[in-house]
């Protein structure tokens, strides 16, 4: 499973780009809302940090508008893939994009109807988001398992994106079920790599060492 980093921090962007496991890179309004300067200087540097895809999303509700962003948005780096909302709108964009040869990224998806929409309207990726169902107390990763299993019946190329990834068992789950991509923020990058046990048995391996490293 790709793991793409879901922030539009360019020190958080460059950690994870050292820790040498970053695939990608998911930004939305929100995400560059939170970060100080103009947000097309920061995706550029962004695009120049990971040699993966790097999601940037249009505001236009309209298709002529969405395309006419999308050209704008593809001018700040060659990674670049446009991210689109589900909608009726939306849809059209993506198939335009996807003939243009243009990545996308369909964003805002709840139910697999919409995610087999996004397929057959030729997204590269579809993004359902688990948190914010969790949040709702609808299993999120229940999306994902079905997300995966429509893919897998009729042979779709669109690679499903597993969004708004609130901790380590949304990615656990995810890669078992086969999921493609999975976008987190840096603290759930950091959390994959923790265990309690971990920690224990180092604290231990090194306590005893200390006892003996000096021996002759
Ligand atoms: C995905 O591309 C979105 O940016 C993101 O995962 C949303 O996550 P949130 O629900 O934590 O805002």
């Amino acid at each position: 499973m790709k793991f793409f980093i879901d922030t539009a921090n360019v020190r958080e962007i460059q950690d994870a780009a050292d820790l040498g496991l970053l695939d990608g890179v998911t930004t939305n309004p929100s995400l560059l809302a939170k970060e100080p300067g103009d947000p097309r200087e920061i995706l550029r540097e962004i695009t120049k940090i990971v040699d993966g895809p790097v999601s940037a999303e249009v505001t236009a509700l309209d298709h002529d508008g969405m395309i006419a962003e999308a050209a704008e948005l593809k001018k700040l780096g060659d990674n670049i893939v446009i991210k689109i909302p589900m909608t009726l709108e939306g849809l059209k964009a993506l198939r335009t994009l996807s003939r243009q040869g243009i990545e996308t990224n369909c964003t805002l998806i709840f139910n697999s109807a919409q995610a087999l929409m996004a397929a057959k309207a030729g997204a590269t990726y579809a993004s359902p988001f688990v948190g914010r169902l969790d949040d709702i107390s609808v299993d999120g990763m229940d999306l994902i398992e079905q997300c995966c299993t429509i893919y897998r019946n009729y042979g779709l190329a669109t690679q499903v994106l597993v969004a708004s990834i609130r901790g380590p068992i949304h990615v656990q789950r995810a890669a078992m079920l086969g999921a493609h991509v999975g976008t987190m923020p840096a603290s759930v990058i950091a959390q994959l790599a923790k265990h309690p046990l971990t920690d224990i048995g180092l604290e231990r391996f090194l306590a005893d060492w200390e006892k003996v490293k000096n021996r002759s």
